[in-house]
């Protein structure tokens, strides 16, 4: 094979893959390890967790579809990215709203998302030392609520994570971010595959499958509805723009439903695989509860690696696995506002990326304190949330302006491109019909559906 040749193939194969991955990476991370199974415990499981289902399956992978496509077809930042599909089809500059709205949510995101990987981070070296070994329950839970009430602890592991992702961004997102994630999503999936073996000896593996599985549509309410939806969109990363500025590096020939379906069903199936690894821990010890909150898992997996033969390596390598995954989400969260001030403020990579890390991480105080000086309970819909601002930025983003932007991003794609130009982005054959439909009539009803009773409007 000449070498030209060998390049070529090889750099055309690397890219669809490296769309896949970098797409992958931002979808997997906290929002299947840590938030899925918290949120699921809330809100009472299966019911929950089929409505979270049939969410990606009828909206979030028909949306995934859509950004990549309009990413893939404007190129630019999704501020710019809108604004000049919108022109092409001749409509109004307004739809470029959904990249600003997309930058908004992104920024609030990472700035508790960081607080969050903080935690894990900590973790790394708390269950490193080896102080977990030796711990039960109740000790497990006092190693995690000394370090949450605890904000200057909070504080350091907050900026050293905001420091990483600002690194990476600031020094590209495509470089370094192909390895990392190539290397070390396999190893998270065989470790959470470990955990998962570990479950199922717990004698309350039936449970969990249980718990996650049997739907007891009486606990279904408004508000459960509503976080599935939302998390559906979170968990994918899509309704900001994230999938759609990765789309933007997506060479033309790939196949856009393929790639999407990929990751939709990689991302689940990670959240599932927590889920199954946690809920059994949680049950074999009477004093944890489903609903314990953003603390489960820092209360649960330790308590599994504490009882497993070589749990200490186990349990420092998974926190580590988390933190990467954490991490190259977060990069995507930032990015769409610093490909804006790269292309409209001519500000350089590595300026934007300070001046958009340093807002996000003053931002990202007001979570650290959320966890003691500054936490509030409110009412949410029938749930008790304890932890005042953190749980309302997490509502106002994940259930609210995602599925908002998802919203507008399947009302374009459907309603405001030619369809001759999303038919020709897509290159499908018969399934181009049903993604029409589902983008057109489906996607946009369900949320409008979904928001609109939570007010309480229909
Ligand atoms: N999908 C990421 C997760 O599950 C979070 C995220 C949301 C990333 C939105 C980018 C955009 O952890």
């Amino acid at each position: 094979m000449s070498e030209e040749k060998n390049i070529s193939i090889h750099g055309q194969w690397s890219s669809r893959w490296s769309f896949i991955l970098a797409a992958t990476g931002s979808a997997v991370g906290l929002g299947n390890i840590w938030k899925f199974p918290y949120i699921t415990g809330e809100y009472g499981g299966g019911a929950f967790v089929i409505v979270y289902l049939i969410c990606v399956a009828l909206i979030g992978i028909p949306i995934m579809m859509a950004e990549v496509m309009l990413g893939r077809r404007g190129r630019q930042s999704p501020i710019n990215t809108m604004r000049a599909l919108a022109k092409e089809e001749g409509r109004h500059g307004i739809w470029s709203w959904i990249g600003w709205m997309g930058v908004l949510a992104g920024f609030l995101i990472l700035s508790y998302y960081a607080v969050i990987a903080g935690w894990a981070l900590a973790y790394v070296f708390r269950v490193g030392s080896g102080v977990i070994q030796a711990s039960d329950s109740a000790g497990v839970q006092a190693i995690f609520s000394e370090l949450v009430s605890d904000p200057e602890k909070l504080l350091a592991w907050h900026t050293l994570f905001m420091v990483l992702t600002m690194v990476v961004v600031a020094r590209g997102v495509k470089q370094g971010l192909e390895k990392a994630v190539r290397l070390l999503m396999p190893l998270l999936l065989i470790l959470l595959l470990v955990l998962v073996g570990y479950a199922m000896n717990t004698g309350h593996f039936n449970d969990a499958i249980d718990f996650l599985f049997k739907p007891d549509f009486s606990k279904l309410t408004g508000g459960a509805i509503l976080t599935a939806m939302g998390h559906a969109f979170f968990t994918l990363s899509l309704g900001m723009g994230a999938i759609m500025i990765y789309g933007s590096y997506l060479p033309a020939n790939a196949s856009i439903a393929q790639t999407s379906i990929i990751i939709s069903v990689a991302d689940t199936l990670v959240a599932l695989l927590a889920g199954l690894a946690i809920f059994p821990v949680v049950f074999s010890f009477p004093d944890l509860t489903p609903g314990a909150g953003p603390g489960l898992i820092f209360q649960t997996l330790p308590l599994a690696f504490a009882n497993m033969p070589a749990g200490t390596i186990f349990g420092t390598l998974f926190f580590i696995l988390i933190v990467v995954a954490a991490w190259t989400s977060s990069i995507s969260l930032i990015e769409p506002a610093v490909a804006w001030l790269i292309e409209n403020r001519g500000m350089t990579r590595v300026s934007a990326a300070v001046w958009a890390g340093l807002a996000t991480w003053l931002v990202g105080i007001a979570t650290v304190l959320s966890f003691s000086h500054w936490a509030f309970d409110f009412n949410f819909l029938g749930a008790v949330k304890h932890n005042g601002v953190f749980d309302i930025l997490d509502i106002l983003t994940a259930n609210i302006m995602l599925p908002l932007g998802g919203l507008f991003i399947a009302v374009f794609a459907g309603w405001m491109m030619k369809r001759k130009h999303s038919k020709e982005e897509l290159a499908l054959n018969h399934s181009y019909r049903l993604w029409w439909f589902l983008i057109r009539y489906v996607a946009p009803v369900l949320v409008l559906v979904i928001i609109l009773n939570l007010f309480g409007l229909i």
